[in-house]
């Protein structure tokens, strides 16, 4: 009997390879970044090679620390940071371009072309989206248009697409020998090319966007098995695709209609399960898919997607030296009592959810000479925690569902500073689970669930546990004029970019 399952769990800005045991405990794991490359301001792009090669080197990594025969694990599964996109030959394995990060805005102007007809909700109703440079489809359209011999090789039948999945399942089950070219349905709901209802894509959005079927992979439910590992996990079934957000909202148990998750990743993305129920968004968010196991029946969600939370923080580290570790920037806030007035509005990426402008740029309002690096330190842990408040009043807005606590998890949900202010701004609480490794554990649990290791979705709530509750403080007439102030910033940011 195998002992384990297992997850690769590639991100926006590292890849991690963890171990878990029945129970959904971290038996072992290995993490390494990869290099994030800026060519021109609102540009971001990642090596798929770079990609691929620190996978593998993280898979061997975790198998030699936790001392583990693939033979004792059960499945593996796949989660990755959605909407980055990348193209490759299959007869090479060769990428043709740099992958498009799902923060680049470099289709912009594609973007406003198609809205010229039908307006940002042009595709919304078949594919849940507003026109936004998030998605992958118009980065496709761009190295088709941009990068020579890209369209060549599609006509050829040569060159696919992929998200991070694809790009890693394809490796992972043998490239150029026979690799699987799938995707799962919730990575394919990010592209803006499938339609939600028929779970297939969508003839005339791909024939708009210029993206001939032969170069999209093949759409599979979350949990099924795929095919089985090459390499270092060789013979492994692998059998569990979940986009990272999708994942996180598997791995937190949120299989109820109304539950919710809130992950604190580079960005932000908070999830709320509508069931089998698409439910349309009026106020900013994304109607997605949630999961779908197997055979069952395709479950949907409401997301709010913020593109810069934990990426801010990075920011101060990388480039204003400020901090010399993410973790630092809790006790430089620490040394003040307040923003000293400020607001940080991280518009780096334009702005998403609820606001969907990509002509927006990043401010920091409200200055004087008051200020120093402190309250700078404190009013980017503010940034996040706004920004999730104006997404969890859309949410409400849209599901007429009232939240009574927010479950959480990602890298910074160890920030103490950070979850009380959330807390205090929401004014309900905010819960950490034990395992707030969520992403990969919610891979794990897809691949554990087609294969058996787990028998069905009872067995896995039974795993979660609470590690840490932080109730609100704040009082409401604060709360309620500092929320004023931080929307008024946030239009300053508007229309930055002609
Ligand atoms: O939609 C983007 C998201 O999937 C990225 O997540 O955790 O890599 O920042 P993360």
């Amino acid at each position: 009997m195998a002992k384990y399952a297992a997850a690769i769990d590639q991100g926006t800005t590292s890849t991690r390879f963890m171990v878990f045991d029945h129970e959904g405990r971290v038996v072992c794991f290995d993490q390494k970044e990869h290099e994030q490359i800026f060519p021109k301001p609102g540009w971001v792009e990642h090596d798929p090679m770079e990609i691929w090669e620190r996978t593998q080197s993280v898979i061997r990594g975790a198998l030699s620390k936790g001392n583990i025969d693939p033979k004792d694990i059960a499945a593996v599964g796949i989660t990755n940071q959605r909407e980055t996109a990348v193209v490759w030959d299959k007869t090479t394995g060769k990428p043709l371009y740099n992958a498009i990060v799902w923060q680049d805005t470099r289709t912009d102007t594609i973007i406003n072309e198609f809205a010229k007809d039908g307006g940002q909700d042009r595709f919304r109703e078949k594919v849940g989206l507003p026109l936004a440079t998030y998605f992958s489809g118009p980065k496709v359209k761009w190295i088709l248009d941009n990068v020579d011999g890209a369209r060549a090789a599609a006509d050829r039948g040569d060159a696919v697409f992929g998200n991070i999945d694809t790009w890693v399942l394809w490796n992972l089950t043998g490239g150029v020998n026979g690799g699987k070219h799938y995707t799962d349905v919730t990575n394919a709901s990010r592209t803006m090319l499938m339609d939600l209802k028929t779970l297939d894509w969508d003839e005339e959005i791909m024939k708009i966007m210029g993206i001939p079927r032969s170069m999209l992979p093949e759409i599979h439910s979350c949990s099924e098995v795929y095919g089985e590992a090459v390499g270092a996990l060789a013979g492994v079934p692998v059998a569990g695709i979940l986009g990272d957000q999708q994942a996180a909202t598997v791995g937190q148990t949120c299989f109820g209609v109304g539950e919710a998750k809130n992950t604190y990743g580079t960005g932000c993305f908070m999830i709320l399960n509508t069931g089998e129920e698409m439910v349309p968004s009026k106020s900013g968010l994304l109607t997605t898919l949630c999961y779908k196991m197997g055979d069952a029946k395709p479950v949907y969600a409401l997301e709010g997607s913020i593109a810069i939370t934990g990426a801010l923080v990075q920011w101060l580290r990388d480039n204003l030296g400020m901090i010399s570790n993410s973790a630092e920037v809790e006790a430089l806030a620490g040394t003040v009592q307040d923003n000293g007035g400020i607001y940080f509005v991280p518009a780096f990426s334009g702005l998403f959810a609820p606001y969907w402008k990509s002509s927006a740029r990043g401010a920091i309002v409200g200055l004087t000479r008051y200020v120093n690096r402190g309250h700078i330190a404190r009013a980017v842990l503010e940034a996040t925690a706004w920004q999730t408040r104006e997404v969890l009043d859309a949410m409400e807005k849209d599901s007429g569902v009232t939240l009574k606590a927010l479950k959480v998890d990602g890298g910074m949900v160890f920030n103490n500073t950070l979850m009380q202010f959330q807390s205090d701004v929401l004014g309900v609480p905010v819960i950490r689970p034990v395992v707030a490794e969520t992403t990969a554990l919610g891979a794990a649990y897809a691949a554990g669930l087609a294969t058996g290791f787990w028998a069905n979705l009872d067995d896995l709530r039974q795993n979660w546990q609470v590690d840490h509750t932080w109730e609100p403080k704040m009082d409401e007439t604060a709360r309620d004029e500092q929320y004023k102030m931080w929307k008024k910033a946030v239009t300053r940011t508007f229309d930055w970019v002609e």
